[in-house]
């Protein structure tokens, strides 16, 4: 197969998204979206995670080391959209966010909505120029009680789920479908903080 060169892009590299839920001093909750996540394997299983610049949720997770990693699925999205198009340093920009319970294993929100959750403890910061890398172990997974089980069950499993990747700035269904640009799933999200 011929192949030409491109510049160096991540357009091929669809990323899932979740929500990361962590808490400020004051036990205020914060969620942020988060699409630089991943697993490893070191013994155990593990997550990677990366955040750039300067944000509330790294100060969070810095100050806690631990986090929750709700999975976004396409009923989640317009909250998702929002949540990643806001600063946590925004006081209003939780207004939108009903439903937050808590770990079974850590002390930190989640979100009711989302079917999957991951319960993360920071085992490894690595700070680079920009951001800071974070390697995670897994302390739990709520997963919704309702859902179809089992194996033979993954494919009807993920349908149900609906989760929601991105590349090029857009958002895609599990099946493909084309659910918007970036700061458009916004648009459809009702009531405060709009
Ligand atoms: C689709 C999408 C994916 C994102 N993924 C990341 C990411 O992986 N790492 C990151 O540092 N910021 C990411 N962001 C930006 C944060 O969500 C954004 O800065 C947000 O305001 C952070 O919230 P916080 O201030 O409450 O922490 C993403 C934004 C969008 C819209």
């Amino acid at each position: 197969m011929e192949k030409i060169s491109l510049r160096p892009t991540n357009d091929y590299c669809p990323q899932p998204l979740f929500l990361y839920g962590t808490r400020d001093e004051e036990g205020r909750s914060d969620f942020g979206l988060f699409c630089w996540f991943s697993y490893l394997w070191d013994g155990e299983l593990g997550v990677m995670a990366c955040i750039g610049g300067e944000k509330q949720t790294k100060d969070n997770i810095h100050r806690t080391k631990v986090f929750s990693a709700n999975m976004v699925t396409e009923a989640l999205l317009p909250l998702a959209d929002h949540l990643g198009n806001a600063s946590g340093r925004d006081p209003r920009k939780m207004d939108p966010v009903t439903g937050i319970g808590e770990g079974k294993v850590l002390p930190i929100p989640v979100l009711t909505a989302s079917p999957v959750v991951y319960e993360l403890e920071v085992r490894q910061f690595i700070p680079m120029d920009d951001e800071e890398v974070m390697l995670c172990r897994i302390r739990g997974v709520l997963r919704d009680a309702n859902l179809p089980e089992g194996v033979e069950n993954v494919t009807e499993e993920l349908a149900v789920i609906a989760p929601v990747s991105t590349t090029c700035r857009r958002y895609f269904g599990w099946d493909g479908r084309d659910l918007g640009a970036w700061g458009e799933p916004r648009e459809r999200l009702e009531g405060p903080g709009r």
